[in-house]
Order: structure tokens, then sequence, then C-alpha cells
């Protein structure tokens, strides 16, 4: 007898639309309180995390708990992964203790073999090629705030990098346009970038961080240096993709500031946008509790 396929939240391109549309719905009851009562009762989640983590680590373990079940938390150096044992069979165990599987690591192949032998839903919690669930939270920010992402134009100013990617997944899904400014040598995935477009979705790519913006209805950056990354000269290279107030005027006048956090402040963004009027990004942040307990149910459904 064939077992069947756990339900797992990898990356938003194996998506349809509805599903995505169903986990934000969900989110979206969580939020207004009124969402099921402990419909996660008895249920236990793992978190391996491969690489530090404030928002993801915390609100997954809150939402979890919110919705009546329970974490175990494995940080880097907890399990025996560090010591050689394989991801595989690593998710072979981990599938008879637990119901469900969260997984913050390095490259993509190690989700992917989570994915492969665990028996269990596994979830993104952030790869160096994407991160699904943090940007399922700007996806609802954003509409909570202006309406449907549908028709809006959205620029990406900086590092073409994970989180990007998962964005380039939602304009492909949500049907805005999505204009990316980014240094030469650090372009966004081009395999999300044709995902994007063959959905039809308009996918602009510049280095000219003022083009991106014009007009924009939503601006985002994210660090110069995402972890794991080597520094080498991306400071002065990202130096002109700065999200400051003179970039920020030249987007629509009532757009939107985000960014995924952690900030460094002065760096890809100023005080003035962060702490300035257009930016939602504690709303971001609160958002990734709600939006994740959508996830959680939608995965342990
Ligand atoms: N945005 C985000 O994923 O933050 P953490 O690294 O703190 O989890
Ligand atoms: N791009 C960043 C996101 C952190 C949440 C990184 O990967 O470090």
């Amino acid at each position: 007898m064939t077992r069947p396929q756990p339900r797992h939240f990898l990356d938003l391109d194996r998506f349809d639309t509805g599903t995505l549309r169903h986990i934000l719905d969900l989110g979206a009851e969580f939020k207004k309180g009124r969402g099921a009562t402990a419909p996660l009762a008895g249920k236990m989640l793992a978190m391996i995390f491969e690489k530090p983590s404030t928002r993801t680590r915390v609100s997954f373990e809150a939402g979890m708990k919110q919705l009546g079940g329970d974490v175990i938390n494995l940080a880097r150096g907890d399990t025996q992964l560090g010591r050689g044992e394989t991801v595989a069979d690593t998710a072979r165990v981990l599938s008879r203790f637990v119901d469900a599987i969260m997984i913050r690591t390095d490259t993509p192949d190690k989700l992917a073999d989570l994915a492969q032998y665990a028996s269990v839903p596994v979830i993104n919690g952030l790869t160096d090629a994407s991160h699904p669930c943090q940007v399922m939270a700007d996806v609802m920010t954003f509409e909570e705030h202006r309406g449907p992402l549908a028709g809006k134009v959205v620029a990406w100013v900086g590092d073409g990098n994970n989180v990007a990617a998962s964005w380039l997944h939602a304009a492909g899904h949500f049907g805005c346009e999505i204009r990316l400014a980014c240094p030469p040598s650090l372009r966004p995935s081009a395999k999300a970038m044709d995902w994007a477009r063959a959905r039809g979705a308009r996918v602009e790519l510049t280095d000219d961080p003022a083009k991106a913006v014009t007009g924009a209805h939503l601006v985002l950056t994210d660090t110069w240096v995402s972890m794991g990354c080597r520094d080498d000269n991306r400071h002065e290279l990202l130096a002109p993709y700065q999200v400051n107030e003179a970039l920020m005027a030249g987007a629509a006048p009532d757009a939107l500031f985000m960014h995924c956090l952690p900030a460094h402040r002065g760096e890809e963004v100023t005080d003035a946008v962060m702490d300035g009027p257009q930016s939602v990004v504690w709303d971001e942040a609160e958002n990734r509790l709600h939006v994740q307990k959508g996830i959680l149910c939608w995965c342990l459904a």
C-alpha cells in the first residue's frame, strides 16, 4: 500500500495559486482571532536550525503553541547531522517522533533530501535559494494595507538573494509586476525569473535602483550579506542600492517599504525609511506568526 504524500511547504513555485490563497486566508482568520481553537493539539513540530534566527524560530514556536501543539528545537550542533548522519536518515528518524519538520539550512539540496525521505510534512524555513514563509507574510502585509497585489508594481533593490527568488515566485502567482535592481554580479535566480515570466508576470531587471522604484507601490530590500555569504566587496558593490528617502521619493506617493529583517541600518536601509511613515516592517514581522499558522494547519490538515 502506498502512503499518501505528506503536504510539504517547500517553495512557492510548487503550489497552485488557489492553495497559497487558501493559506493566506487561513492566516488572516487566525490574525482576526477567528481561526479554529487548538487545531494542532497533540502535534509536535521539530525545528532544525543550521543558521541563526529570531523571527522564524519564535514565530513558529509561538504559532505552534497557540494552535495547541508543541515544538522541539534543534540548533546547529544539537543533532548528529553535524557529525555526518545523513539528512535522509535524519528525516526517516524524525518522522517516527514528530508530526512535521521545519528546517532552516544552506543548500536547497538538503531541504529536498529531507522532504524526499521524511514521511511527515517538511517546511522550508529558509535556504540559500529561497524564503517562502517570509514572502507569504510579505504578500499578506501588502494586501492588508493596499488590497490585492494584482496589477501593482513591486521593486526589489539590492542583492538578488533568496528572498528575491521567493518574491519572483509570488509575482508569478499574484499578478504583480516585479522590477529588480541588482548589481550585475548579484542578479536573482534566472530560474525564478523564467518561472515568473512563464506564468505571465512582467519581470524587469536593471542595475539602476531609481529606475526600478519609479512609481512602484512596494519597495523591498534585504541585507547586503546574507547568512553564509562571503562579504567580499558586497558593501562597495551595493552602496548605490541603499534604500533612503531620496530613493523612496521616486516611488508612488503611497508606496510601502518592507524588509524581512534583520536590517542593517545605515547600510541597505536608512533609519529614516525604516522608521518612516511608509515602513510596514513590524506588521510584516508580525504576519510571519499568522501566515505560518495557516501553513502549519495546511500541512497538518
Ligand atoms: N526574516 C527572518 O526570517 O528572520 P530570522 O532570520 O530572524 O528568522
Ligand atoms: N537574505 C537573508 C534573509 C534573512 C532572513 C539571509 O539569508 O541571511
